[in-house]
């Protein structure tokens, strides 16, 4: 009686693997693509530069659709330019499978900083009405975890890059139709506490 069964589950996985990688990519073999990437980025994932972002833990298709904008310069990086120029579709989805998979570690804020990050959180949760400013929390998640696949986790990311990445929306060197008018209203004192805030969100 064993052997019927073994031979189901061989076909089970046989049936399955193909069909999952096709959808998502493949983590393993992202694994290895990722080799280009750990010098900047991390071995996991996690950035220990805050040149860098952190990928680890980024939801699922985040990383391709920004790994997409650098090959077509949408996202202006010339770094980043340089690295995407050789990868194809699978080997972009690969990455994203493998470093979506990743633990993050999450960030902490430093005493002098835990009054700055209380304002940042009024701003997060609250938003900002006198200006229209929407919470963020409505599209990164009370948590600062995201919502697959457009809306990016910031919670574990380094602040600083958080803090690049607003002023970039807001003098559009980095355009996105949602974020560039939101960041357009953001004091840069705000755009400091917001993601002094948000890094380190449990
Ligand atoms: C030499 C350093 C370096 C290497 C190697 C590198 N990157 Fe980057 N990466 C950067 C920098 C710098 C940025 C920030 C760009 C910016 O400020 O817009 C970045 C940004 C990114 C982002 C955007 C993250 C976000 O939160 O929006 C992704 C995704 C990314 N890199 C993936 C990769 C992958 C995948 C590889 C390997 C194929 C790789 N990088 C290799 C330096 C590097
Ligand atoms: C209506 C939805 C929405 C709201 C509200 C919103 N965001 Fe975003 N945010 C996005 C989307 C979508 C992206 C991804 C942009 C892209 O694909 O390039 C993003 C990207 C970002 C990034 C870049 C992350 C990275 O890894 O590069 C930061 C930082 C950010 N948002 C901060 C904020 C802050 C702070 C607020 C509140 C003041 C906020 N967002 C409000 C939708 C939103």
């Amino acid at each position: 009686m064993k052997r019927p069964t073994s031979i189901i589950i061989a076909l089970l996985i046989f049936v399955a693997t193909p069909i999952h990688s096709a959808v998502a990519g493949d983590a393993m073999a992202g694994k290895v693509k990722a080799q280009l990437c750990v010098a900047c980025h991390g071995a996991d994932g996690n950035s220990a530069n805050s040149q860098f972002p952190s990928l680890a833990g980024q939801v699922p298709g985040y990383i391709a659709a920004q790994l997409t904008l650098f090959k077509s310069g949408n996202r202006a990086n010339p770094v980043m330019a340089g690295m995407v120029a050789p990868l194809s579709q699978t080997d972009i989805q690969d990455l994203d499978a493998y470093f979506s998979a990743q633990q993050s570690i999450l960030g902490s804020i430093s005493e002098t900083d835990v009054k700055a990050a209380e304002s940042g959180g009024t701003l997060y949760r609250g938003g900002f009405k006198a200006l229209g400013v929407a919470p963020c929390m409505g599209c990164h998640g009370p948590a600062g975890r995201g919502i697959p696949p457009k809306y990016p986790r910031l919670t574990g990311q380094h602040p600083e890059y958080l803090e690049r990445q607003l002023q970039a929306f807001k003098t559009k060197t980095r355009k996105h139709r949602v974020m560039s008018p939101i960041a357009f209203l953001l004091t840069p004192q705000q755009m400091r506490e917001v993601s002094l805030y948000v890094s380190a969100l449990k």
